[in-house]
């Protein structure tokens, strides 16, 4: 029974996307439970993690030596704190799948925004550093007339080359 409605959701939701024009976006499943709340309220800086969202073009994912600083030994009891201990014994990455990706053809770069703008995180991603488990999809859409409605109010530049190549 539950199955039967599981699947009449799954084609609502297929047909959903389709009416608005846009395949229905696949929800992104990542390797560990990782809870961003447990680190943010034990005072990590997003730069632990992610250390170039001032400096670079990409903010960065964090290897699996960046968890490994914390987690070589036990700090909680849970099983998904074992896994990280369990991935570097086997010696594989932890691979994250990314929940923002601008197509190809679009310029974005975390240096000029989070950096030389100082413009914050939460204004682009949301509550991220409170999530507990990863988020399935994006907490904020960044359509082109998002990225275009901020560059209005912000007397940053509206014209097409500058964001497309
Ligand atoms: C600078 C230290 C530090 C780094 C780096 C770090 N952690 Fe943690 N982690 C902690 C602390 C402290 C806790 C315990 C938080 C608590 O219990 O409130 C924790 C808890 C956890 C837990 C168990 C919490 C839960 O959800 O029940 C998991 C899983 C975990 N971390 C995974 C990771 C992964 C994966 C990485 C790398 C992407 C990472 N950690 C990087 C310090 C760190
Ligand atoms: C201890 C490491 C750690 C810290 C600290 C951390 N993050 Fe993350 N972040 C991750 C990991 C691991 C993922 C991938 C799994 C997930 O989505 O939860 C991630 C994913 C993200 C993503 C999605 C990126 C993408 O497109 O794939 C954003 C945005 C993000 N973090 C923002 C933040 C912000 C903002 C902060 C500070 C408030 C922060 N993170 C602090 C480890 C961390
Ligand atoms: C002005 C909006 C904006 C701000 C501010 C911003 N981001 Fe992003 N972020 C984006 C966009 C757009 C993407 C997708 C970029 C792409 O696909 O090229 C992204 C992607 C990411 C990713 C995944 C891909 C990568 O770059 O490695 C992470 C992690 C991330 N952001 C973290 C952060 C953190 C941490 C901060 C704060 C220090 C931050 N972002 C500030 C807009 C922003
Ligand atoms: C919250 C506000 C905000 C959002 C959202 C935003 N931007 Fe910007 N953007 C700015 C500001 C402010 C600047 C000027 C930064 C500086 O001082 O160089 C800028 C500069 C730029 C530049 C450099 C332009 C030049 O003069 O060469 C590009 C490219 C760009 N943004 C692309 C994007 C894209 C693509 C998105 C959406 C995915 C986006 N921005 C979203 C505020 C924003
Ligand atoms: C501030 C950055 C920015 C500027 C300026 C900008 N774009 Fe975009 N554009 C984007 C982003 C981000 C996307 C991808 C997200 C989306 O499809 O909404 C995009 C997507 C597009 C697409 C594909 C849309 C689709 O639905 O597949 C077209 C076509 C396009 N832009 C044309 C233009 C034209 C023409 C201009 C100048 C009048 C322009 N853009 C100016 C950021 C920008």
């Amino acid at each position: 029974m539950r199955r039967g409605w599981g699947s009449v959701l799954v084609v609502a939701g297929f047909f959903g996307g389709m009416v608005l024009g846009r395949k229905p976006e696949p929800s992104v499943v990542q390797p560990i439970r990782f809870s961003h709340a447990k680190h943010t309220s034990a005072g990590l800086d997003c730069a632990i993690c992610h250390s170039s969202a001032g400096e670079e073009t990409f903010a960065g994912l964090p290897a699996l030596e960046t968890c490994m600083m914390c987690h070589s030994t036990p700090v909680t009891e849970s099983p998904e704190e074992e896994k990280v201990r369990a991935a570097a014994e086997r010696g594989e990455p932890l691979v994250w799948t990314r929940l923002y990706r601008l197509p190809n053809n679009v310029l974005f770069s975390h240096r000029r925004h989070a950096g030389l703008a100082e413009i914050a995180c939460t204004v682009c991603h949301g509550p991220m550093g409170e999530a507990v488990v990863p988020p399935p999809r994006p907490l904020v859409k960044q359509r082109m007339e998002w990225c275009l409605d901020c560059h209005a109010e912000r007397g940053a530049t509206e014209d097409c080359a500058a964001c497309h190549r």
